[in-house]
């Protein structure tokens, strides 16, 4: 392994805002019923940028970047180090458990950003808005919490609109070009995470549904 990413995974290790129980398998029973009386959770998060943005627009929440991949988690969490943000966590761990590390009906809102689309039939259900995700999402969140998902992906797109839909979820916003000439939403327009700044300078239209729960 490169000794720059050693040395990221060192660093991880000490911060306490990062939590990673795949190497520590106490914090799996520490962190569920714990986070914070508001709780947004980014899945997917990547470099975290997106992570720590949330956390600048909604002081009051805790915000949990959630992703598997530490290499590209750390600079996010490096990010809310050096900007000061205390209420910002990162967890790193499959989303397939999560439901091991929240409680249920503990997280207020849920991001997904740029997914990967897992475009062949036979993948399906590793999209993180199939069925069996989406029922994951549905015990950790309070009643009426929210859903958001970001793609350039069209086809993830439909499918999961249909997906939330089937799962019984509300569909409050549906937005197929976030970047529409005349719409305006700073949420939605003023941050972009590193995939989302790729796909725009490739001239992608970026798409944006917000889903509640019952
Ligand atoms: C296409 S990247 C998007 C990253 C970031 N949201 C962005 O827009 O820049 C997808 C991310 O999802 C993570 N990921 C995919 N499936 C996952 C899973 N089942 N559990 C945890 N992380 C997952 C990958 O590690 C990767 O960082």
């Amino acid at each position: 392994m490169p000794r720059q990413k050693l040395k990221h995974f060192a660093e991880m290790k000490e911060w306490t805002h990062v939590f990673e129980p795949t190497l520590n398998r106490a914090e799996r029973l520490e962190t569920a019923g714990t986070w914070g009386p508001r709780v947004i959770v980014e899945l997917a998060c990547g470099g975290g940028n997106y992570t720590v943005a949330l956390a600048e627009r909604f002081p009051d929440s805790t915000v949990i970047g959630v992703d598997i991949k530490g290499s590209r988690m750390w600079h996010g969490a490096r990010l809310a180090l050096e900007r000061g943000f205390s209420s910002v966590r990162f967890l790193r761990i499959l989303i397939e458990d999560l439901a091991q590390y929240f409680a249920p009906a503990e997280v207020d809102e849920i991001w997904i950003t740029f997914p990967d689309p897992h475009p062949t039939l036979g993948n399906a259900k590793r999209r993180l808005t199939s069925p069996r995700f989406l029922e994951i999402y549905k015990k950790i969140l309070k009643p009426g919490g929210r859903v958001h998902l970001k793609t350039d992906n069209e086809a993830l797109f439909d499918y999961s609109v249909e997906s939330f839909r089937e799962a019984g979820f509300e569909e409050l916003r549906v937005l197929r070009d976030v970047y529409a000439e005349g719409f305006v939403d700073p949420l939605l327009q003023e941050v972009q995470t590193a995939y989302e700044q790729k796909y725009l300078k490739e001239g992608r239209k970026i798409r944006y549904g917000e889903f509640r729960v019952a």
